[in-house]
């Protein structure tokens, strides 16, 4: 039997220890990682393209766990009543090649892009960013709002979307979880929100060139935590802020990003950095505090690796419903496959294809 964590484990793994700390363990298992980034096969992710959004698979090793994601992104679907990014993955025993966990990967993805931005933030953004507009009020929204004032000190919220329901939606979620000392402002435009920021979130969804913010409404010293741009010809920031002389672009993994990030605007040999040049402190994330630092985020596999052994461990030491699932068969003679075709009792053809133990 294989372990599964489904929607209803993680919400119980996350509530129990409080969404914010959750967030915060996980950026640390994240930071781990990237610190030994070269013992990491490493790939850019497969994506097969439709007119309406992505499907991607995102595998990764680091030679004794092997990991990957299924992941899609479709804008559109909203307008049907359907998330835009959805998400499964597994964690294997590279040593067997045996699934280890099997997992839902829609809500611990919203976590670990939150705990990313904020990592990343914590290595580029000035150290006294007190005020964030955070522009695209969906999904992720909320999970950035708590990443960023919980792990970067961030107490005044600057909040913009196309869509009105979607600001009230997160307006409302963020009252509920009284957040200490978070003053939530609403605003007009992308422009009225990043006016006087010290960091700026982009979250947005829509496949095409978006131009969510333009070189006017950039100020020296902020940090911009660009996370909605993440396919070809998916981008959210007009491409003359990255030429500012002032920029300093940090990415995840360059062969992806280069495909996929803002950066795909730029010529091949635009100066970027991995953050795990940063975290190794062979490079900065800020030199000075009037720099224009960029985290230009697409999520690499690594993240989900992080994630995928942390919910693992959790589910491990936890109690609660702790259920396996049988994708994997279990034979007295492993050179007899055909032994589950054979002729059973009717008790054992029926065992429950999903166990779970409290
Ligand atoms: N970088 C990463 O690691 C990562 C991880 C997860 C999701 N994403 C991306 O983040 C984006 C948001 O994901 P989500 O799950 O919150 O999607 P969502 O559809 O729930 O929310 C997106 C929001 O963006 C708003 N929006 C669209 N165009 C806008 C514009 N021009 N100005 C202001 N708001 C606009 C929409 O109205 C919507 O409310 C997606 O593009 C997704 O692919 C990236």
């Amino acid at each position: 039997m294989v372990d599964f964590t489904g929607i209803e484990r993680v919400r119980e793994l996350v509530t129990r220890k409080g969404t914010a700390a959750f967030i915060e363990e996980l950026a640390g298992e994240i930071a781990t990682d990237y610190r030994r980034w070269p013992e990491f096969d490493k790939s850019p992710r497969h994506a097969v393209h439709s007119p309406v959004g992505v499907i991607e698979l995102m595998p990764i090793s680091d030679g004794r766990l092997y990991s990957f994601k299924y992941v899609n992104g479709h804008p559109k679907n909203t307008a049907a009543g359907l998330l835009t990014v959805t998400a499964f993955g597994v964690l294997a025993d590279v040593d067997t090649g045996y699934p280890l966990l099997l997992s839902e990967l829609t809500l611990t993805t919203a976590l670990r892009t939150a705990a990313m931005s904020a990592l990343a933030a914590r290595w580029m953004a000035r150290r006294d960013s007190r005020v964030m507009a955070l522009i695209g009020n969906g999904a992720q929204s909320e999970f950035q709002s708590i990443a960023f004032h919980h792990l970067l000190g961030i107490r005044e919220l600057r909040l913009y979307d196309v869509d009105l329901a979607a600001t009230t939606k997160l307006e409302r979620n963020l009252a509920a979880l009284r957040l200490p000392g978070l003053d939530v402002v609403r605003c007009a435009s992308a422009a009225e929100a990043a006016r006087g920021a010290d960091i700026v979130t982009t979250v947005t969804a829509d496949k095409c060139n978006a131009v969510i913010l333009t070189p006017d409404m950039i100020e020296p010293g902020m940090h911009l935590n660009a996370v909605g741009g993440d396919c070809p010809g998916k981008t959210e920031l007009h491409a003359d802020i990255l030429r500012r002389p002032d920029a300093r672009v940090v990415v995840e993994y360059e062969p992806q990003s280069r495909v996929e990030g803002e950066v795909q605007q730029m010529p091949a040999d635009f100066p970027v950095i991995e953050f795990a040049e940063v975290l190794a402190g062979r490079a900065a994330g800020r030199v000075h505090d009037r720099e224009v630092t960029i985290f230009d985020s697409v999520g690499f596999a690594l993240e989900d690796f992080s994630a995928l052994r942390y919910v693992h461990r959790l589910h491990r030491e936890q109690s609660g419903s702790r259920a396996t699932i049988d994708i994997v068969p279990q034979l007295g003679n492993p050179k007899d496959l055909f032994a589950l075709l054979a002729e059973r009792p009717a008790t054992v053809r029926a065992a429950s294809h999903l166990r779970v133990s409290a």
